[in-house]
């Protein structure tokens, strides 16, 4: 089954005189289960990809098709309720509530539904990435490994059926990168979830199911792996 579905996907960015394809008809599928990387230059439209599949933004022209349902016909309250049951994103600069723990931020998602159990699910979260120690710290008080692990506890505590990441190892060492490689790769496994990571690090793009070249964009490439 595919979980994602574009048609036709196009975006133009308008900036004053200036008119920019960001993204000239993009067609691609990712499977249940599936994870994926999107590669591709600085320019290339990745992030602008990501955007538009998670409904953060809207297309110019075409559809983003989420479990089959189209979710750009949802108006804007609904598209969010679906967007933060569905969707997990994980972006480079993790974007952590600087006022509140580590425990607080993982929280939030989940309490946007008022659920009682929003404290016992972000601390499950929490302790499977290894931060059970950190629970009371401030995103400033933890290392940068910590809070790109802590962003993801807080993408994935509504437990998504997709998530979404744009270069979430762009700001961390090589070791810390794989770590958080290894959380996405067991996610994937054990829970079936659908994995979009753009990156521009050939090593990270190693972990994927299928890569897809983007350039200029449109998809100019697809490898993938056996
Ligand atoms: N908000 C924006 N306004 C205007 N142009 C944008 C905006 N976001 C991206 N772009 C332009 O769209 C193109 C694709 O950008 P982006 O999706 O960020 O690429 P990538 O993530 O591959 O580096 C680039 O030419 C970029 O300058
Ligand atoms: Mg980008």
């Amino acid at each position: 089954m595919d979980v994602i579905k574009t048609e036709n996907l196009r975006k133009i960015y308008f900036l004053e005189e200036e008119k920019i394809e960001a993204l000239k008809g993009i067609n691609i599928t990712v499977k249940k289960g599936e994870m994926v990387a999107l590669m591709g230059p600085s320019g290339s439209g990745k992030s602008t990809l990501l955007h538009l599949l998670g409904g953060i933004d809207v297309p110019t022209k075409g559809k983003v098709f989420i479990n089959d349902f189209d979710i750009f016909s949802l108006d804007d309250k609904k598209l969010s309720v679906f967007r933060n049951k569905h969707i997990g994103f994980v972006f480079q600069f993790h974007y952590l509530l600087p006022e509140f723990t580590v425990l607080e931020n993982v929280m939030l998602p989940v309490q946007i539904y008022n659920k009682r159990d929003a404290k016992e699910k972000a601390e499950k979260i929490l302790r499977l990435l290894g931060l059970e120690h950190r629970l009371n710290h401030k995103p400033t008080q933890i290392s940068g490994g910590e809070q790109q692990r802590t962003a993801i506890a807080r993408a994935v505590v509504n437990e998504p059926d997709i998530i979404l990441a744009d270069e979430p190892t762009g700001n961390l060492d090589s070791e810390n990168a794989h770590n958080v490689m290894n959380i996405f790769k067991e996610m994937n496994k054990k829970d079936n979830v659908s994995i979009v990571i753009a990156t521009h690090d050939p090593e990270i793009a190693e972990y994927c199911d299928r890569i897809f070249y983007l350039k200029d964009g449109q998809i100019q490439d697809i490898i993938e792996k056996t």
